[in-house]
This record gives structure tokens, sequence and C-alpha cells, in this order.
């Protein structure tokens, strides 16, 4: 039975009962009414109750889904698509650099993400946020070079190494905030040494995402 029902049942036995001649309290029909009219009250409280926990298993689905989605997000940010890192020297011991031109840090050690590209030398940003970069130079006496850290052409750092007696290493680090699509990239002049031996790796150029926003 709908609502409506009810309230038509309850509006006929309130009319009964004012037409009613008066019957003794304790009468089977007094009884037998008030008991049809609890049921009748109580059907409808159960048909209330129903009608809310309907309402409230929506609204749970509902946050349900919302929380699904935030965690999804979360996720997606926190994921390996986000991790982006590497690490580039030179395989060559020395790079003669007439004019300021980009340095090809050409031995990739890491590069999770891809986001160096070692025939370019440039490091392409992926994703909006905060990264660290660290490069460095190293050169012999009388050979002197200098590095400069560009983003987007524009000059962020520079180091300069082989000025004085003996060999010298330059380094310096830049936190820099990138917008997917910067570039940032190393331009050198001069002498550029590489790597002598195994892991005299005299010139580097790395880089990391320290988080995305
Ligand atoms: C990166 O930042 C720019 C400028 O604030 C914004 O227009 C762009 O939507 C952002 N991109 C992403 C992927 O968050």
């Amino acid at each position: 039975m709908n609502t409506m029902a009810y309230i038509v049942i309850l509006a006929a036995l309130s009319v009964q009962m004012l037409v009613a001649f008066p019957e003794p309290q304790c009468s089977n029909y007094d009884f037998q009414e008030k008991l049809l009219e609890k049921t009748v009250r109580m059907e409808l409280h159960i048909e209330l109750l129903e009608k809310e926990n309907k309402e409230l298993k929506n609204q749970q689905l509902l946050t349900q889904n919302n929380y699904n989605a935030d965690l999804a997000a979360l996720n997606a940010r926190l994921g390996a698509t986000n991790k982006i890192i590497f690490r580039a020297k030179l395989s060559k011991q020395s790079l003669p650099l007439t004019t300021q031109q980009i340095v090809v840090f050409d031995t990739v050690q890491d590069n999770v993400g891809n986001a160096y590209n070692a025939d370019s030398g440039v490091f392409t940003s992926q994703l909006n946020g905060t990264y660290v970069f660290q490069f460095a130079i190293g050169n012999p006496t009388g050979k002197p070079g200098a590095m400069f850290l560009k983003k987007n052409s524009e000059g962020i750092d520079y180091a300069i190494a082989g000025h004085t007696s003996g060999w010298n290493i330059a380094g310096k680090t830049a936190f820099l905030y990138l917008e997917a699509g910067d570039t940032v990239y190393v331009v050198g002049e001069g002498h550029v040494a590489g790597t002598y031996g195994t892991d005299r790796h005299h010139s580097s150029f790395s880089g990391v995402l320290m988080h995305a926003c």
C-alpha cells in the first residue's frame, strides 16, 4: 500500500471514531480498532524508514564514488609516470668547444621518465613542478672552459674550470619551477673534460623532479 492509502484509512478511522457511539472502553470492538490503527501507523513508519534507508544508501554510494575518484587522482600523482630523474656524463675524454653550444652529455646512466634526450642534450619537462638540476665542469691546467645552465635559453647558472694550476672542478645546483614543455640544458665554451679511466667523470649533468604540482 502506498502512503496515500494509509492516510485515507487513518482519516476514515478518525471519522468513524468521531461519529461512532461511545463504546465501552474494554470492548472487543475498541481493542480491534486500536490494534488496526497501531498496525497502520507502524506500516507508515516502516515505509518512512525504508525511504530514509534508501536515501542514506544513495548518499553513501556518492561519497564512496567521490572518495574513489580522489584516490585515483592521488595515485596518478604518486605513480611511476611522475618519477623523473636523469644523470648523464660525457663519453669523450675531451670536448673542445669553440663557440657557445649545447653540451651533449651522451652517456646516460639514469633516465627514468625519458625527459632527457641524450642525442640533443636537452631536458624537456613533462609535468609542472619543482625540479633540481646539477651540472659540473672539470678541466686540467691550461685548458679553461665554462658551462652555462639554461632554461628556455634564459641563463640560470654558470661554472668555470681550468684557469688555475692542476685539475679543478666547478659544480652548481639549481632549483627550478618548470611548466610542462620547458627545456633545461647546458651550453659550454672552451674546454670541457669528460671521463678519464672508468670513474673519473669530470663533467656531468643531472636532474630530478622533486614534486609535481
Ligand atoms: C601547468 O601550469 C600552467 C600555468 O599555470 C597551467 O596553465 C597548466 O594547466 C598546468 N598544466 C598541468 C598539466 O598542470
